[in-house]
């Protein structure tokens, strides 16, 4: 792991009193998980470093040592870290290692932002409704590590994105936003993602900052947003 460098651009920092006699945030922490190019890490990094946003991005986890969303996140001044299944004798213990080290860095909110992981029950019940994840398709159609593809395939007129909360099922969650994108005549994938992901930077912070001020209430599969009168 990296020395933490500090907040970075993101946080607002106070003196500790937490005994450990260093400096601690006064924002809610925020750690993500990437495992590629990191454009929605990099979404998230420009929201914190507003001053008034009350987020900070305390850690960023990658599967892959070669996630350009690391070198983002570096130079951002932000701790990393990176937990590869290679490296672990199964698939249980990269959740476990994965959950211990996010643990660690105390979050009010865990954001997977294109890691392509699926995450085991020992890791999501370590954050109960506090893991979000966006996916790149109007869910539930189109789950999975394909959507983009998958939607054009189909033939649909419309797609998007969803951000949502993680449960034990994959792009199954309660549903936090969702943004609708019309495919256009001459998309491919990369076009059409490109469009999703406009959408996707828009929305994930909001849904992250307000999962981390505890502003999101689930009645059933429902979400109730707390002071949100008009949703993004
Ligand atoms: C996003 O479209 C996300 O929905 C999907 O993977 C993509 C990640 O993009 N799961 P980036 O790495 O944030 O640019």
């Amino acid at each position: 792991m990296a020395a933490s460098l500090g907040p970075g651009a993101a946080g607002r920092w106070r003196e500790a009193s937490d005994g450990v006699g260093g400096l601690v945030a006064d924002s809610r922490r925020v750690a993500v998980l990437v495992s590629g190019q990191g454009s929605n890490l990099q979404a998230l990094i420009d929201a914190a470093a507003d001053p008034g946003s009350g987020v900070c991005v305390v850690l960023v986890v990658s599967d892959r040592a070669d996630a350009y969303g690391l070198e983002r996140a570096r130079r951002a001044g932000i701790e990393t870290a990176v937990v590869r299944l290679e490296d672990q004798p199964d698939r249980p213990s990269f959740d476990r290692a994965l959950r211990d080290l996010v643990v660690r860095a105390r979050p009010d909110v865990v954001c997977l932002a294109g890691f392509m992981r699926i995450l085991g029950p020992e890791f999501v019940r370590a954050f109960p409704n506090r893991i979000v994840n966006t996916h790149p398709s109007l869910l539930p159609a189109f789950r999975g590590a394909h959507a983009v593809r998958d939607a054009l395939a189909y033939g649909v007129r419309v797609t998007g994105c969803t951000i949502h909360l993680v449960d034990e099922e994959v792009d199954h969650g309660p549903v936090l936003f969702q943004a609708v994108v019309p495919v256009q005549d001459g998309d491919d994938e990369r076009s059409l993602h490109q469009r999703i992901k406009l959408e996707e930077h828009r929305l994930l912070p909001v849904a992250v900052r307000l999962v981390a001020e505890g502003r999101v209430r689930l009645d059933g599969r429902r979400v109730r947003l707390d002071g949100e009168r008009n949703p993004p």
